[in-house]
């Protein structure tokens, strides 16, 4: 792959978008070879997935204006397509996901970093969806998880004025779950991931499963969804490990993802 590289150590996966040069922007090359990498890593081997740029300067500065400055209303249509397919697939994903962004994330970059579990970013970290003043409007799911994650108000304004924001202002609405300076950054979403990691495998996929779920019914449906996936845990091998660990008053859990 050339603008993708993909590295697992132990049950931690890194997807790094490599394309410095353009600033990790997003064209169609690279979210090709991002759906060819989901393809190729083994999940039943994974607990965690940490998403990051190469790079000290941005995460993903969008998707690739050169590219999308010639296209028609019908190749729109199918680029918002093949984007929206391949970052749902990212959301979907049964491992847990980190987006580790160190620099620019904005429009699709944003939107990649908004497909993942969570957000953590370096200090000069900057956020926004300046799609408008191209002409066009967020196209990978910023108008849908942007106000599903900060609330309408907040996603209309950073929308509408395609003003960018800065990590601070980022972490102040809830669109990142820390910050951290950029020496520390891939040190601190490992962390997260070993302690992700840490935990029941399937009781950790089961959890994102009814989070994500139970978020699109209404709460009489979500938590029979709840109900069903924390039923299942107890057909797990993990489940009897987890609970016959406490009881022994044992630290170290052998979890097998079973
Ligand atoms: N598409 C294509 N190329 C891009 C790019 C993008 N989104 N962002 C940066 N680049 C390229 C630049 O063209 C430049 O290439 P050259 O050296 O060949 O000229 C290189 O990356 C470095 O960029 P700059 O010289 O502009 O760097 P800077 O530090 O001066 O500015 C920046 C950085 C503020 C991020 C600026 O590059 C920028 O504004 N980029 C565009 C950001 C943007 O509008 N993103 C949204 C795209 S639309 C979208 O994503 C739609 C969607 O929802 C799917």
């Amino acid at each position: 792959m050339e603008y993708v590289v993909y590295e697992q150590n132990g049950f931690i996966g890194t997807l790094t978008i490599n394309r410095p040069k353009a600033l990790n922007a997003l064209n169609k090359q690279v979210l090709t070879e991002i759906n060819e990498a989901l393809d190729e890593i083994c999940m039943c081997s994974l607990r965690c997935l940490i998403i990051t740029g190469a790079g000290d300067k941005s995460f993903v500065a969008g998707a690739d204006i050169g590219e999308m400055s010639v296209l028609n209303r019908e190749e729109g249509t199918a680029w918002g397509k093949f984007g929206n397919d391949i970052f749902r697939r990212l959301e979907t994903l049964p491992v847990p996901t980190i987006a580790a962004i160190n620099g620019f994330a904005l429009g699709g970059g944003c939107e990649l970093a908004m497909s993942c579990d969570i957000r953590i970013c370096s200090e000069n970290a900057v956020f926004g969806q300046p799609e408008v003043g191209l002409g066009i409007t967020p196209g990978f799911g910023g108008t849908q998880r942007l106000a599903r994650i900060v609330g309408i108000g907040k996603a209309k304004e950073m929308i509408y004025t395609a003003s960018n924001i800065k990590a601070d202002e980022a972490y102040r609405i809830g669109l990142v779950n820390k910050v951290v300076p950029q020496e520390e950054l891939m040190a601190t979403a490992q962390k997260m991931a070993a302690k992700i990691a840490s935990n029941a495998p399937v009781a950790v996929r089961l959890a994102k499963k009814a989070i994500n779920e139970g978020l699109q019914v209404d709460m009489d449906k979500a938590i029979v969804i709840e109900e069903c996936d924390f039923g299942d845990c107890f057909a797990t091998e993990d489940q009897k490990e987890g609970m016959k660990a406490f009881l022994e008053k044992r630290k170290e859990k052998n979890f097998q993802n079973k």
